[in-house]
Order: structure tokens, then C-alpha cells, then sequence
């Protein structure tokens, strides 16, 4: 979060909407340290909601129309839909207009419409999850113009329900967990099974977390994304016809490699492969990071990445190349791509005396291999949506 956009997105609203708006809100973005593809295989994850996100600034209206503005998406101009007749635009509000619906069908009702103007600065399709925060933003909206009296998980759900019934993505929890619940400078370990979670301080005094955004948008995630899933499904239902497994990452590294053989395709045996040893992996990381114990979280890092890499096949040459050249810098602990994958961003675990000399070298090694300039941000672990006073 920070002051320059939140006064920002209160002048877009003044100029758009002609009014002042009542309040402003902010929702983060997330990158995960580790625990990936596990949220839909029953298993654990390990993000941190971050300093880069989406603002909106809002009105509750009298009539029954929402009004949708994006800084982002200037040429749509205002976008107006009627609350009786909340139909897909094919344009960025369909993610708002999702999560109006996500909320009726959660059994909340809302008088009127409202005026809400956004303005995000995370970068699109980066794997930073810009659509959950969009999500989690309109729903802290709509609950506080409206007194809806949702709590934070239950906006995390209604979000994730917007997504895989409106939009069509059948996402885990994960991204709009962490938009909602995040802590400051603590990343958050969520069983997604249970929905149980737990926070841990991150040790900035010691090291940071910097994002390498590769340049490559991950469009074709989506489709690849639920190919993956199908495969876990078909793993999972061939276990359960020999053992009691309520999802893959119930199960322990060795319950797996002593059952792996009753799942008779290759490919999804490796998906599962991937999925119950990220779930371990995930558990001792988090007990890593509370004995203080860097290098042991960031060899975990690196294992992710290459499980991710050979046994999931979501990595793609750029995020290779960005990993491989971060592990081969001096004072980085864990590198490894983040999020859903085949493009966006990695994220790596960088002793704080290290970090110009990361930059410097990720900078001009991606460079000149790929011709594409790499973003990178330090960021810091933040706060989940909220309003801003
Ligand atoms: C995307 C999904 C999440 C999660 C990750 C992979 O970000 O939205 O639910 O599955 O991919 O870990």
C-alpha cells in the first residue's frame, strides 16, 4: 500500500464520478514461498500478501446500478450494470460483476448498486494474482458500503466462488486467501483442506524476498491449470480404489512411493509425485523458518522449483533461466518460480547484503538472453485488504 495511490484513485473517482467517494480500499497481491499446486490437491501453502495491489475508491449509490471504473482500463470507459441484470461484459468487470453474483449466492442482499473506481499496480498476468485481489477488493467494498457483515475467510471464499463459477477458472483458495488474511512482514500457512492457518514472521533484519517478473504472460495457464487438476483427480481416484485417501497430500512421501504403481498413467503419476512431496515440503519449511534455519527454507525453495519444473512441467525456459541464475549468485538462499506458472514471476530468498548484486545480475544475464528487461521488486509482506483511513 502506499499514500501516493491512495490519493491517487480518490482524484480518479472525483474526475470520473463527478462526486467524492465515501471511503478508499486497498487489496494486496501475493507470491507464494512455497507450496505450489497443492491448494487443490488438499495440501498446504505458504504465501505472504504484498505491498503491490489494487485501490478502489467507492460510493454507495441509490439506485440499483453499479458503475465500474478502471485506471487500468481507460478505454472502457465507465461500465454499468443493473442489478437485476448482471450479465458478462467480456471486459476486466467481469471480475466485480462476479463477485456482486459470488455474494448473492452466498445469501447477502444489497439495496443498491455503488460506484467504484480502481486502479492497480500489479503487474497483469504475472502470476502475482492481480484477479484475486480484484476479487477480495470488491468484496471488502460491498461489505463495508453495505454492512454485510462477511468475515475475511468467507470474502476469500466468495471471491474464490466468483472465479470458478463466473469466470470459469477453477483456482484453489490460495491467492484470494492471502489477499484477505495476509499479515504484515509474516507469510501464512494455510491447510487447504481445513481451511486452518497459522502465521510466521518473515526475518527481513536477515534476508529478503525479491520478485523477478519474466516478461512472459502466462496466458495459456488457464487451460493447462485445469489439465493439471484433471490429472491429480485421476491419480487421486485410482489411489482411493486400493487405500483410504481423502485427498493426495493426505498422504505421507512414503504412503505415496509405496502406492505410486496403482496409478497407471506416467504423467499423472508424476503430477502426483509433485503434489505430495510440495505438501512436505511446504511443512518443513514453515518449521525452517521458525528455527530461523534460511538455507534449510531455501534448499526447499529450490527443490520446489525443480518438482515444479520436471514433475509438474508448469516452469517454462524463461523462469528456468531466471532460477538457474539466481541460484548461482553469491547469498541467494532459494529461488524458484511462483504462482500458477508457465510465465510470470519466480521469487527468490536473498541475504540482505546480496541484494544489489542479485539485481545487477539477474538484470543483465536475463537481458541479454532474452532480450526482455526483468522487473524486479523487494517487496514486503503486508496487510490483506482493508479500508484505508
Ligand atoms: C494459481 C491459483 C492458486 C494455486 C496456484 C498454484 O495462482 O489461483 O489457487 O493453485 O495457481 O499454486
Amino acid at each position: 500500500m502506499n499514500e501516493h495511490n491512495k490519493d491517487k484513485i480518490v482524484k480518479i473517482f472525483e474526475n470520473v464520478f463527478k462526486a467524492e467517494a465515501d471511503s478508499v480500499f486497498f487489496a494486496p497481491g501475493r507470491v507464494n514461498l512455497i507450496g505450489e499446486h497443492t491448494d487443490y490437491n488438499g495440501g498446504h501453502v505458504f504465501p505472504c500478501a504484498i505491498d503491490l495491489g489494487t485501490y478502489c475508491a467507492a460510493k454507495a449509490s441509490k439506485s440499483n446500478e453499479f458503475r465500474f471504473y478502471s485506471d487500468n482500463f481507460p478505454d472502457n470507459g465507465i461500465i454499468s450494470v443493473k442489478l437485476d441484470k448482471l450479465n458478462k461484459t467480456g471486459l476486466w468487470a467481469d471480475y466485480p460483476i462476479a463477485v456482486v453474483k459470488a455474494f448473492r449466492s452466498y445469501g447477502y442482499i444489497f439495496p443498491h448498486g455503488a460506484d467504484m473506481a480502481f486502479f492497480g499496480d500489479l503487474p497483469d498476468g504475472s502470476g502475482l494474482s492481480s484477479s484475486a485481489a480484484l476479487e477480495v477488493l470488491t468484496g471488502t467494498v460491498l461489505n463495508t458500503l453495505y454492512k454485510l457483515s462477511a468475515t475475511k475467510q468467507e470474502l476469500a471464499l466468495i471471491g474464490q466462488f466468483a472465479e470458478n463459477r463466473f469466470i470459469g477458472v477453477n483456482c484453489g483458495i490460495m491467492d484470494q486467501f492471502a489477499s484477505a488474511m495476509g499479515k504484515r512482514d509474516n507469510a501464512v500457512l494455510l491447510d487447504s483442506y481445513t481451511l486452518d492457518y497459522s502465521y510466521a514472521p518473515i526475518p527481513r533484519e536477515k534476508a529478503s524476498i525479491l520478485i523477478v517478473n519474466s516478461g512472459v504472460k502466462h496466458s495459456l495457464a488457464s487451460s493447462a491449470y485445469n489439465d493439471r487438476r484433471r490429472e491429480c483427480e485421476t491419480a487421486l481416484a485410482e489411489l482411493r480404489r486400493h487405500i483410504d485417501a481423502p485427498s493426495l497430500c493426505a498422504l505421507s512421501d512414503d504412503e505415496f512411493e509405496k502406492n505410486a504403481q496403482y496409478i497407471t498413467e506416467p504423467i499423472c503419476r508424476k503430477r502426483a509425485r509433485h503434489a505430495v512431496y510440495e505438501n512436505s515440503r511446504t511443512i518443513t519449511a514453515l518449521a525452517a523458518l521458525k528455527n530461523g534455519d534460511l538455507s534449510a527454507f531455501g534448499r526447499l525453495m529450490n527443490e520446489s522449483h525443480r518438482s515444479l519444473s520436471e514433475d509438474y512441467e508448469v516452469s517454462c525456459k524463461e523462469l528456468d533461466l531466471l532460477v538457474k541464475t539466481a541460484q548461482g549468485i553469491d547469498g541467494v538462499l532459494g529461488a524458484r518460480m511462483t504462482g500458477g506458472g508457465f510465465g510470470g514471476c519466480t521469487v527468490n530468498l536473498v541475504e540482505n547484503g546480496s541484494v544489489e548484486a542479485f539485481e545487477r545480475t539477474i538484470h543483465d544475464i536475463y537481458s541479454k538472453e532474452t532480450g526482455i528487461v526483468p522487473k524486479i521488486y523487494k517487496i514486503s509482506a503486508e496487510d490483506g485488504a482493508k479500508e484505508l483511513r
